[in-house]
């Protein structure tokens, strides 16, 4: 469960966010399938492209990911793979799902596709078709035209193809993709509508930049020839359907969202939706740097036909009950195949917040009205998530039941969202402590806390709460999934001086010697920082404020804090201190206090350091007397 916190400012910001998930997939199978070596710059990491590099590896190419840098090189294998016999399993990811199963074609032998029973919902059949006519065999394990599914490709040949794409344009740009790589030139026929079909534009631009030689014929009627691809250099833009939340949090609170890496002349159809911003009356401002939406006090209902931009109808959808008439949107009854039928879960979330919506089986219709605070069902379907986020942006209350869906696109989609409270959060009176183990901040945030009338956080002890439950519960300390199950299932509370967690009193256990000895490991988690930094966020603004403590509280957390200090001292001093406290060895806790610090100030994610603009303090040799006037001094400046 994820409670929403709300805006208390209007954004006023410049964003960087991840690259689009449509174009590094398309990227990935066609520097896969080229001669040489490619690069994939500003790529997205997320579930649905990891799915697709697992894919591709199953089949026998080499890549090689550099997460910090969104970085991908990919040594393409010039239309020859060499499958390693395994089960390719495309996790929850449509993409991947049916653009690599041309590909499992090309390798000519047995491969076992499937993937998560999300996945095995959804429908494949016109694409089996298709690759019938290729003389690919495909055999079923479960249901008929669904994974999952074993792709033979020991037959395949060249046919002129005629396909549909009334459901999913995917199937024809799954089919485009591997032509290239086919024995002879290819003629292929989209018989009847396209949904989507900005997909299918970018499809054809992308293999074009990869070398291929795609002919329109005519509408709809492409000749390809079987030229293969050529290894390319390849910047992938900002993601186009992510970008949308965040134009939508900027129309509907009056602020202003610049997201870079994204232009008017976006391959993106999704960059579509800001023109429907627009005529809501927001203003938006494009270049070829940037796209940028300013919003209004009210925006105007529209009827908007959404067919090549049904990504972006839940976030048009959370936008609509604050336009001053009704919005209609249409041509997207297609979209009950996605992650979740989404026609179904905008209309049902929308109504059980109190907002009148009409339902027609192709789309629907939004009337004005006053949210309601409640329990949103995301349907594990990560648009329904970021959707009903923005909405819990503008109306207070809103709580998502699953948050963690984000995953399959945006994995730090919260972390962005918090770029947009950073000037509200500015005005929260925040006291930031950070400091290594043992260097007094706890003794100090406390003294400060009660003599400001601030409340105090330990967000230590929020860690080793985690890490206790992780001991607990016998999980492996480094399993990093299960890990941040539990940073998301457990709830800690804090009574006076002491720590409930789920309900048990484990004030000495989050202390002991066990806890001292993974909590390091834990905090280390990127995802499990991801959760208790969202907590602590909450409970400051809750409060309008208050003293924390921690390591990144002035560095990540909070880095417009009011103040920000640094509380530190020699390690000797600090064993000391510990020992004093405890009555174990000096020795022992030195031992245990300098292995810390290592790996607290050497992980990757938000690791201990000093911010440029923090109150540096040693305590060497100081009474808590002296740094706490010297803090207040400043607090109080
Ligand atoms: O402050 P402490 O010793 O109770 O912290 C316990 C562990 O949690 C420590 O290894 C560092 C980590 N931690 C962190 O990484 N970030 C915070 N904000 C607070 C603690």
């Amino acid at each position: 469960m994820l409670s929403i916190d709300p805006l208390t400012k209007p954004p006023d910001i410049d964003l960087e966010l991840p690259g689009s998930k449509s174009i590094t997939n398309r990227a990935l199978i066609l520097a896969a399938l080229a001669d040489g070596t490619s690069t994939l710059q500003g790529a997205l990491f997320a579930e649905d492209t990891l799915a697709m590099v697992d894919c591709l590896r199953g089949l026998g190419v080499g890549i090689e990911c550099d997460e910090s840098n969104n970085k991908i090189v990919i040594s393409g294998c010039g239309g020859d793979l060499n499958p390693n016999g395994k089960p390719l399993w495309v996790r929850q990811s449509g993409t991947t799902a049916r653009f690599i199963m041309p590909l499992a074609a090309l390798a000519r032998t047995e491969i076992l596709i499937d993937g998560d029973l999300q996945i095995r919902k959804r429908p494949q059949q016109e694409l089996f078709d298709a690759l019938e006519k290729l003389g690919v065999e495909a055999t079923f394990q479960g249901e008929q035209g669904h994974l999952p599914v074993v792709i033979n490709g020991a037959d395949l040949h060249v046919e002129d193809l005629q396909v549909k794409a009334e459901q999913s344009s995917q199937y024809v740009s799954a089919l485009l993709l591997s032509a290239p790589c086919m024995a002879e030139d290819m003629t292929l026929v989209v018989d009847g509508e396209i949904v989507s079909k900005p997909y299918l534009q970018m499809t054809l631009t992308m293999m074009r930049s990869f070398g291929a030689d795609v002919e329109e014929v005519d509408q709809n009627h492409f000749r390809i020839r079987a030229t293969g691809y050529k290894a390319q250099d390849y910047k992938v833009e900002a993601d186009a359907s992510t970008a949308s939340y965040f134009f939508a949090a900027a129309a509907l609170s009056g602020g202003r969202v610049k997201v870079k890496g994204l232009s008017q002349f976006s391959i993106q159809g999704d960059i579509g939706f800001v023109d429907l911003l627009e005529e809501m009356g927001a203003e938006v401002n494009r270049s070829e740097e940037y796209v940028e939406v300013c919003g209004i006090s009210t925006l105007r209902g529209i009827n908007a036909m959404m067919k090549s931009i049904s990504d972006t109808a839940p976030t048009l959808a959370v936008v609509a009950p604050w336009a001053d008439t009704p919005t209609s949107i249409s041509g997207i009854g297609f979209i009950a195949h996605k992650e979740s039928d989404r026609v179904t879960a905008v209309v049902t979330e929308l109504r059980k917040l109190g907002i009148e919506v009409g339902n027609h089986g192709d789309g629907f219709t939004i009337k004005p009205g006053s949210i309601k605070s409640g329990l949103v069902h995301t349907y594990d379907d990560h648009r329904i998530a970021m959707a009903f986020t923005v909405l819990g942006l503008i109306s207070g209350g809103i709580v998502l039941d699953n948050s963690e869906c984000v995953s399959k696109t945006v994995p730090d989609f919260f972390e962005y969202v918090d770029r947009l409270r950073l000037d509200g959060d500015e005005e929260l009176d925040i006291l930031a402590i950070d400091g290594p183990a043992g260097s007094g901040k706890t003794s100090l945030a406390k003294r400060i806390s009660s003599e400001i009338g601030l409340e105090y956080l330990d967000t230590g002890a929020m860690y080793r709460s985690v890490a206790a439950v992780v001991i607990k519960e016998e999980v492996d300390p480094l399993n990093k999934d299960l890990v941040v199950a539990i940073a998301n299932k457990v709830k800690i509370s804090f009574v006076g001086e002491e720590v409930f967690v789920d309900g048990e009193n484990l004030t000495e256990v989050i202390r002991s010697s066990e806890v001292n000895a993974v909590v390091s490991h834990v905090a280390a988690n990127p995802g499990v920082r991801a959760v208790l930094r969202r907590k602590q966020r909450s409970w400051a603004r809750e409060r309008g404020g208050g003293v924390l403590e921690g390591r990144d509280i002035g560095t990540v957390v909070f880095p417009r804090a009011k103040l920000k200090v640094y509380v530190t001292a020699a390690p000797e001093e600090r064993a000391r201190r510990r020992s004093l406290e405890s009555g174990r060895s000096m020795e022992e806790i030195l031992e245990d206090i300098t292995g810390r610090d290592q790996i607290d100030s050497s992980r990757v994610d938000s690791p201990l350091s000093v911010s440029s603009d923090a109150l540096v303090v040693d305590s060497t040799g100081k009474t808590i007397n002296d740094v706490v006037e010297e803090i207040l001094g400043s607090f109080n400046a």
